[in-house]
């Protein structure tokens, strides 16, 4: 069985659903709220544990009613919790979605996840040796990160870097990353470049191998030279909430299958877990993932 290990961030979506977003100062009537377990890194794991992975996470919650239920969450999808901290009077990371008209808007507060530190993951040191891919994004902090890739670096364990949310990053560690994986407003912020430029001759000038994730029109990969394109699969979308953390979940369980493999099985989970409201609702099991790549031609 693969072994993955995330180490990321763990949050409750708050999530309203309103017929549009509202103005700066505006009050809208919403349609719908409802509180669903979330995080990137929570969501990684629970994808990479949907599709068969064997699954370790590295967090931290608070010891607040929402650090209860998400445990319990992470618990059922059968993930290992040896690594996450519960942490005393703190309160468990929280994001604020609104979902109107097939897009989103987020405001994320860390909250425990600020506390996730090198030293944590230096003490799943062991766990991280033994993985078959590591899975990171920009929720927890930086320096968390950096250790992060450094370690599996040192280990010689591949490393999937999550550039989200947008934030630049140094080179020097973006060179130990095996893909680093951004949206193209991702890859041109990692790059201090200007959004509009386009993202292939960006993604040959990035310091590492990257795989650009380009929504409903599949995802970009360099091998050799020039960046191959995989397209996506078409669906109905209803929630793109998690899709990413689909995505990245799903290389990081695929890529021994080589990467233009891990790429289209990517695409195909990623586009499953659009189909239903909330992060992790839709995210689909293998064989749903294999349906999918078998009635489609790409
Ligand atoms: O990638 C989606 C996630 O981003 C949500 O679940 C939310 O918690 C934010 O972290």
């Amino acid at each position: 069985m693969t072994r993955i290990v995330v180490v990321g961030s763990i949050n409750m979506d708050l999530v309203t659903q309103a017929p549009r977003f509202p103005d700066p100062g505006e009050t809208l009537l919403g349609e719908r709220f409802f509180t669903v377990p979330g995080g990137k890194g929570a969501n990684q794991a629970v994808a990479a544990a949907r599709l068969g992975a064997e699954v370790a996470l590295v967090g931290a919650l608070g010891d607040d009613d929402f650090g209860q239920r998400l445990h319990r969450a992470l618990a059922d999808e059968g993930i290992a919790l040896d690594h996450l901290l519960t942490l005393r009077d703190a309160a468990s990371g929280t994001a604020s979605i609104t979902v109107a008209q097939g897009e989103n808007q987020i405001i994320v507060v860390p909250a425990a996840n600020a506390c996730v530190s090198p030293a944590q993951v230096e003490r799943a040191q062991a766990l991280i040796a033994r993985a078959d891919a590591v899975l990171v994004q920009l929720e927890i902090p930086l320096e968390t990160v950096e250790a992060t890739v450094r370690l599996c670096h040192r280990l010689g364990v591949p490393v999937i870097l999550d550039p989200a949310p947008a934030q630049p990053l140094p080179a020097a560690w973006l060179r130990l990353a095996r893909y680093v994986t951004p949206n193209q407003h991702e890859l041109a912020t990692l790059l201090g470049a200007d959004p509009d430029e386009d993202f292939r001759v960006l993604m040959q000038r990035a310091p590492c191998p990257v795989v650009l994730t380009r929504g409903s029109e599949g995802a970009w990969y360099r091998e050799q030279a020039a960046p191959i394109h995989q397209p996506g699969f078409r669906v109905a979308a209803v929630d793109s909430t998690g899709a990413g953390d689909t995505f990245n979940a799903a290389l990081a369980v695929f890529l021994h299958e080589g990467l233009p493999q891990a790429v289209r099985k990517a695409c195909a989970a990623a586009a499953l877990s659009v189909g239903k409201l909330g992060a992790q609702a839709g995210m689909p099991d293998r064989s749903e993932v294999d349906a999918l790549l078998a009635r489609s031609i790409d």
